[in-house]
């Protein structure tokens, strides 16, 4: 079995949901607490042993190239003038010269696509594939669990978490079948099910390790729903000829892809942070039990 050394990063969303502030700068790179939201994925992606790092980017961009080479100026002042803690941390994220490649998606055509754009970059191996929107709690690896999963299995592994049944119509929804290892069997994927007919309340979360095999699908699927090339028809098709594997992941995720998410994952992570998490929590405790600045206002008259 191959193992899985690389990992695919699809970053050439226009991220209209956050406009304007993502009029100059890729969503990727609003920051969480102290770092950006791509980081957190890449880290995850470390930390389950992957080798090299694959990102897909587009226009206003180049900013993610740039977060992830070594800027070794910054490091020297740093050196000089002994902010040792701030250079460790730096160099801690740093990966190895050679390990990170960058391909652009012209268009801005789908996530199948911006996939299908990594295909000469992969090669004929299975690949990690992690949408940076979305971020995990740091200590539960999801993907570290289901590369663990993989190595019982071997095939195509997704993750999956539960939703508000009420809600599955929003998301890419798998059948469930029966255990396997620490996983279970895929009986079918769908894409935003329309109402009340969802397999199961599992939605794809973002995470997937994928069969090479995958490229030849995405090189010729059509559009699909938005109008977008869609990974998860490819994979409903590739699940006709490989088999499926899901990882129910039980930490939480936040969905930086939208605002709401983005603000959720500020909160939770520096309510985790031991040097934050007083001031932070006593900030929204009181912001909470006051009247809403405007309503001030109305009573003051
Ligand atoms: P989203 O649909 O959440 O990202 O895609 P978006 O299009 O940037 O967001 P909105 O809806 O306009 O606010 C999920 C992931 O797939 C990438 C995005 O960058 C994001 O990380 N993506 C999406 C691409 O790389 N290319 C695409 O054509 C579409």
């Amino acid at each position: 079995m191959k193992k899985i050394r690389k990992a695919v990063f699809p970053v050439a969303g226009l991220g209209t949901r956050f406009l304007p502030a993502t009029k100059a700068i890729p969503k990727e790179m609003l920051t969480v607490v102290d770092r950006p939201v791509i980081q957190y994925v890449v880290d995850e992606a470390r930390e389950a042993g992957i080798e090299h790092f694959i990102f897909v980017t587009g226009r206003n961009k180049a900013v993610i190239e740039d977060h992830f080479d070594l800027h070794f100026e910054l490091y020297d002042t740093l050196e000089r003038r002994g902010k040792t803690t701030q250079l460790e941390r730096l160099k801690g994220m740093q990966p190895d010269a050679g390990q990170t490649s960058f391909t652009r998606q012209q268009e801005p055509l789908g996530l199948g696509h911006a996939v299908w754009c990594a295909r000469d970059l992969v090669g004929d191996e299975p690949f990690a594939l992690l949408l940076p929107d979305m971020i995990m709690e740091t200590e539960k690896s999801c993907l570290k669990e289901m590369v663990a999963l993989y190595g019982e299995t071997g095939n195509n592994i997704v993750a999956v978490q539960e939703c508000d049944p009420a809600e599955a119509h929003k998301y890419g929804i798998v059948g469930k079948g029966a255990d396997v290892h620490s996983g279970f069997e895929i009986t079918g994927m769908v894409e935003k099910p329309a109402a009340g007919t969802a397999p199961s309340n599992l939605f794809l979360n973002g995470r997937y390790i994928l069969q090479p095999e995958i490229f030849a699908i995405l090189e010729n699927q059509e559009r699909g729903a938005g109008n977008e090339i869609q990974l998860t028809d490819a994979m409903l098709k590739l699940e006709r000829l490989q088999r499926f594997y899901g990882y129910h992941y039980k930490g939480r995720t936040f969905d930086c892809g939208s605002p709401e998410g983005f603000i959720e994952a500020n909160i939770a992570f520096a309510l985790w942070n031991p040097e934050m998490r007083d001031r932070i929590g006593a900030l929204i405790d009181e912001l909470f039990s006051e009247m809403h600045p405007a309503e001030r206002q109305k009573v003051a008259g």
